[in-house]
């Protein structure tokens, strides 16, 4: 189920089209009725809850939408699952996939952990501190089999070009300034996609009703140094001489609230269930540079059309 707004693309979906385990419903979360109607078609046994405005620049603009997709959305969807599952509650599980900065932001020194209090900044992070309550709240109240995970920031292919990563190679390729926010000097945990999906697919098999898990990539870095790295792997790919796309760096206007650092400690992911990250960042960096680099259509579909208007409201016009 999905509502197919600005970052929704079935295109992504095309190698499981055919599967016969899988059907496709267009429906927004937060629309009772439609949600009501989808539990009653399929009886579902679990819901992985992975539907959310997810851009903190975006939440600057527009708050409001985060409290409707991810506040209200994730509200409603746990109580179809209230209605619905009733008390059979044995074999159901509501999984709810979150994020690592509903805690915040660290200094120079330590790590968020599952205890870590939470302390949202953003109204990106504060709707889905608000969904995370909510979740363990329908634990606690109902006895709703919940599970929830909190992820590090994602890197890999099909990843809509406001985020960092893909908005930076898509630049780098168009010859466009590369906007870096404040001095570049905030960190993040970098993860690969699927390394997340295989941690989603671990703890939701197998990881503790009323539990949460940190997963993270063990893998921070400053983002003008990652930035610096991405010019130099495109100038190779691009037969650029050394230290070319690099000139294309520009220091703009830093994010309000801008949180300096996050960084996950996963070590009870990983003593529960034995997952760690398998893939090293410069390899995951350039398999997602190719990525881009041969699905130039892809990238050309989306970045059209909204995609032009949010850009020139985010960074031309500020
Ligand atoms: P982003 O990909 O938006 O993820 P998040 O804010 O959820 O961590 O941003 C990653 C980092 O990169 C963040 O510190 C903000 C910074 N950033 C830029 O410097 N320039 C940009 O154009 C964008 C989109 C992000």
């Amino acid at each position: 189920m999905d509502a197919l707004t600005y970052a929704g693309n079935l295109e992504n979906l095309k190698d499981i089209e055919n599967a016969p385990n899988y059907i496709f419903e267009k429906g927004d979360i937060a629309n009772e009725e439609r949600t009501a109607e989808l539990f009653a078609r399929y009886a579902f046994d679990a819901v992985l809850h992975f539907a959310a405005e997810s851009h903190v620049d975006r939440s600057i603009y527009d708050p409001l939408a985060f409290v409707r997709a991810n506040v209200m959305g994730t509200a409603v969807l746990l109580n179809a699952c209230r209605e619905y599952w009733g008390k059979q509650l044995k074999d159901k599980l509501f999984y709810h996939v979150s994020t690592d900065e509903v805690y915040g932001s660290l200094g120079s020194e330590g790590l968020f952990t599952e205890r870590t209090p939470y302390d949202p900044r953003s109204p990106y992070s504060a709707s889905k501190a608000a969904s995370d309550h909510f979740v363990m709240a329908y634990y606690h109240t109902y006895g709703l089999p919940v599970i929830m995970s909190n992820c590090s920031n994602n890197y890999g292919s099909h990843h809509f070009p406001e985020k960092l990563i893909p908005l930076m190679i898509n630049n780098i390729r168009n010859n466009k300034p590369l906007p870096v926010y404040g001095r570049g000097e905030n960190i993040r945990d970098w993860l690969w996609v699927e390394d997340h999906v295989r941690a989603i697919d671990l703890i939701f098999h197998r990881g503790r009703i009323g539990e949460k898990y940190n997963i993270g990539g063990l893998n921070e870095w400053k983002n003008i140094d990652l930035v610096r790295l991405l010019c130099r792997i495109m100038d190779k790919k691009l037969n650029r001489p050394e230290g070319t796309s690099a000139k294309l760096i520009a220091y703009v206007a830093d994010r309000p609230g801008h949180d300096l650092r996050y960084a996950i400690d996963a070590t009870k992911l990983k003593n529960e269930l034995g997952w760690t990250p398998s893939l090293d960042f410069e390899e995951g960096l350039e398999r997602t540079v190719d990525w881009y680099l041969n699905n130039e259509d892809w990238v050309n579909r989306v970045t059209s059309g909204a995609y032009q208007q949010y850009y020139e409201q985010q960074y031309l016009k500020r």
